[in-house]
């Protein structure tokens, strides 16, 4: 039996990250969870119960609410999909009303803690690839492969323009590029955590590479790492 081992992906917003987790999890038949979605459910839950919109947030009735989130991942038609109780969100938390403020929501330490803590005991038995901001630097710091992926903006804002349009999700290019450089700056200079290239990531700059060559770019890392480890 080979051994599995832990993927770490991070990166900017709307860089690819969750598409190259997916494959790279598919590939590998690891499981793969996207922890940007965990944030999104958590953001969309307070908004429900009045606790933050584009104006506002009452952080401490946020931290008052963590213990009635039930975030989970489960399997519907083939797909991951996230659920809110037992309630399926996976196409509520791509609206842009859960984008506004997402980022605002995430910036909170005991969100964080909450998310972090669920994401640990989903890949406490490795064979996991999980996708995000902090994974490398905080969730899975022993991760054996992390990998920070980057784009250019204007690359990054096509590619969520073309996205969005392709799930029926009105927004014009303008407003992805402004939503994705605001979240970029909020999560880069957050104090909790904020989104960094830790040492021991490799880079992967896929503004030119096609969704095909960038998983064989990181397969041939994973499966190198997996049999050094025999
Ligand atoms: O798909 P996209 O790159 O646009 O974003 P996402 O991965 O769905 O993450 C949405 C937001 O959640 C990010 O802009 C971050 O503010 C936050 N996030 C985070 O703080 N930590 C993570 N590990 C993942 C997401």
């Amino acid at each position: 039996m080979s051994t599995k081992i832990t993927i770490a992906i991070d990166g900017y917003s709307a860089c690819g990250k969750s598409t190259l987790a997916k494959a790279l999890a598919k590939a590998l038949d690891y499981s793969f969870i996207d922890s940007g979605a965990m944030y999104r459910g958590a953001a969309l839950f307070f908004y429900r119960q009045g606790h933050v919109s584009e104006e506002m947030m009452d952080i401490e009735a946020i931290e008052r609410a963590i213990p009635n989130l039930d975030l989970s991942f489960k399997i519907q038609n083939t797909k991951n999909c996230l659920y809110l109780n037992n309630e399926n969100i996976e196409n509520e938390i791509r609206q842009v009303y859960v984008v506004n403020i997402v980022s605002k929501v995430a910036t909170i330490k005991k969100v964080r803690t909450a998310l972090v803590k669920q994401q640990q005991r989903m890949g406490e038995n490795g064979g996991i690839v999980m996708d995000g901001r902090d994974i490398g630097s905080v969730v899975f710091p022993n991760a054996q492969l992390k990998i920070f992926v980057t784009a250019s903006p204007e690359i990054r804002a096509q590619r969520r323009f073309t996205e969005l349009r392709q799930k029926g999700i009105p927004q014009s290019l303008e407003e992805v590029q402004l939503n994705l450089t605001k979240r970029d700056h909020i999560d880069s200079t957050r104090e909790e955590s904020p989104l960094v290239q830790v040492q021991d990531a490799i880079v992967l700059d896929n503004s030119k590479l096609t969704k095909e060559e960038q998983l064989e770019w990181a397969l041939e890392k994973a499966r190198k790492i997996i049999s050094s480890m025999h």
